[in-house]
Parts: C-alpha cells; structure tokens; sequence
C-alpha cells in the first residue's frame, strides 16, 4: 500500500476523520491510566519547523512521547536544509530514520515536495494555504459541546481567508457543518478549498458583513489578521480588518449557547476581545489541550 500522508483534511476519507476523532476522545479520557497504548513503540517521528511554533511543536512532541516513541524537532534553518540540501533530499533521508515527519513550512508545495519523495507519512504542521491538525483539535472541542455532532453545526469564521479559513471550508466539505465565512474583499479564501465543498454538497457562505455572519452561530471563530510571513502587511492588513474583532456585539447576534475559538496564538484587541477570549463562552484552552488527543489520534491511525 502506498504511504499515507495528512497534507490536509482531504487525506482522509470521511469516515475515516471520523474514527481519529472519536479515538481522540478516547485518548483523552485513558491519558494517564494504566489502559492508554503504546503503538508507537520504538519508532521515532520527526517535527520539522520552518516557522515558529509553540503548541504544534509542543502538542506533537508529548504526544509522540506518550504514544511509545521518540520525537526529535529539528528547526530547520539550523540543519543542511538552511544551507540549501534539496528537500528532496531531506525527504529521502528522513525516510532511512524515522517514521514520521510534521512538517511546519511557507508554500503548501513544500508539503507535497516532501510527501512525493518520502516513503513515510507526510503530517502538515501547517502550510501557508492549510493548518489540518488544528481542524482536528477544533472539531474534537465542538464535539464536546454538541454530544458528538458536526454535521449541519452552524460556525462563522470571521477574518482573514487565511490557512485556518482554507482548512474549516475542508472541514465543511469533509463533515457538513454549515459554515460561514466573513472577510473583507480581496482577503477570500482560496478558491478550490470552496469548490471542494461545493462540489460535496456542503457550500460555504462567504459574507462581507462580519456582524451578519454571526447571527445565529453556534461556534464563533476567528484568527490573526497578519499570519506568518506577513508582518510586513500588519498595517495594511489591521485597516482592512476594521470592524471585524470578535467582540461582546457580535457574540450577542450568535446562539445564546455559542462557543468561541481561535486556534491561538491571539492578539487581544485586534482579531478578539479580551471579554470574549477570556470571557465564559471561550473553549480556546481546549482547544488547545485538544491538538494534543487529536494528533495522538492521527499518528496512531498513520503511522501506528
Ligand atoms: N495553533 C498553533 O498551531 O500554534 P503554534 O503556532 O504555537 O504551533
Ligand atoms: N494563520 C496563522 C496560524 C498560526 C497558528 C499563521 O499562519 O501564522
């Protein structure tokens, strides 16, 4: 069979997205009991990092831990990879050593680059179009607050259509939550991600009215305005975004019972409120603590 990646949340059938989540769970409540496995026993996964990171990293080297293997970062600028060695051939090497890699990059056409020349699974540990294992930890903590159900929630993304917007559009093609996007004109979403879920019956509305976009949600979301790689256009990018913070008025328009996410890490005042983030209808740190079950989840189901 040949290898399986996760480059994003369509490298899984939708049933099979379903099995990792439910087995997230499961994770989660034998963490730290005599019955949580070990199917990673002494193998060893690589998290290799283009950009900073601190929950990817972190999520995925405890996990990795508590699974039975070893995990080892390398920040590539400091490898031969900062001096130029072809990822090719990185690809090839890491595919004599290890039996895993997470691989946090700019273009997600690095991660295909990899994932062509490597003979072990590919894990996107977040590409400048896609971010697939945060969706997993954000679907995981909306399931905690739905008994289990994804299919026909209502989310509103609100904010850029940036690498986090591109993976819930996927998350809606793979699982029919009913999504709604609010951006402001020329910060869209990438194009094929909303064919996708066109195409799968599961159409995204995309809104320019951010405070619209929020009537009626049960799961408000949002994300940085700059991502990585874009710090040049912080200014440009916080005029555009005028009036699109998550604040005290637009979680009023969501569901009475909404939650609040961001995939972290936050900029009080600008994406969101410090009210809202830090206020009652926040799961922000479950989420979080979730990226740690969802990707043992995953390896498990990979590389396992
Ligand atoms: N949410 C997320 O991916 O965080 P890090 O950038 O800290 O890994
Ligand atoms: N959109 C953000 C997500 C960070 C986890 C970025 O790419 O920087």
């Amino acid at each position: 069979m040949s290898t399986r990646h996760f480059r994003t949340l369509l490298d899984l059938e939708a049933d099979e997205l379903m099995t990792v989540l439910d087995r997230a769970a499961e994770l989660k409540r034998l963490r730290g009991t005599s019955e949580h496995p070990e199917p990673l026993r002494g193998k060893t996964i690589v998290v290799l990092l283009e950009k900073a990171s601190t929950r990817t990293r972190l999520s995925f080297e405890v996990g990795i831990t508590e699974l039975g293997a070893f995990a080892t970062t390398l920040i590539a600028k400091d490898t031969q990879m900062g001096r130029g060695e072809p990822l090719g051939d990185t690809a090839r090497m890491l595919t004599r050593y290890a039996h895993g890699v997470v691989y946090r990059t700019f273009g997600h056409d690095r991660i295909e680059a990899l994932a062509a020349d490597a003979g072990i699974p590919v894990i996107n540990g977040l590409s400048e179009l896609y971010h697939p294992c945060q969706l997993l930890a954000d679907m995981q903590t909306i399931r905690e607050h739905t008994n289990g159900r994804l299919e026909g929630v209502r989310v509103t993304w609100v904010g850029d259509g940036n690498n986090m917007a591109n993976s819930w559009i996927l998350a809606a093609e793979r699982t029919g939550l009913q999504l709604t996007i609010a951006c402001p004109e020329g910060y869209d979403p990438h194009a094929p991600a909303l064919e996708a879920a066109a195409k799968a019956g599961h159409s995204v509305r995309v809104l320019r009215d951010p405070v619209e976009a929020c009537i009626g949600a049960d799961v408000v979301t949002t994300d940085v305005f700059a991502s990585m790689g874009q710090e040049e256009e912080a200014t440009k990018r916080a005029q555009a975004f005028a009036g699109f913070m998550i604040d005290g008025e637009k979680m009023a328009k969501a569901d009475p019972g909404a939650i609040f996410l961001h995939c972290l890490p936050a900029h009080r005042g600008e994406e969101v409120a410090g009210a809202v983030i830090d206020g009652p209808q926040s799961r922000v740190w479950d989420q979080a603590e979730n990226r740690l079950h969802a990707q043992k989840a995953l390896l498990e189901f990979l590389v396992g």
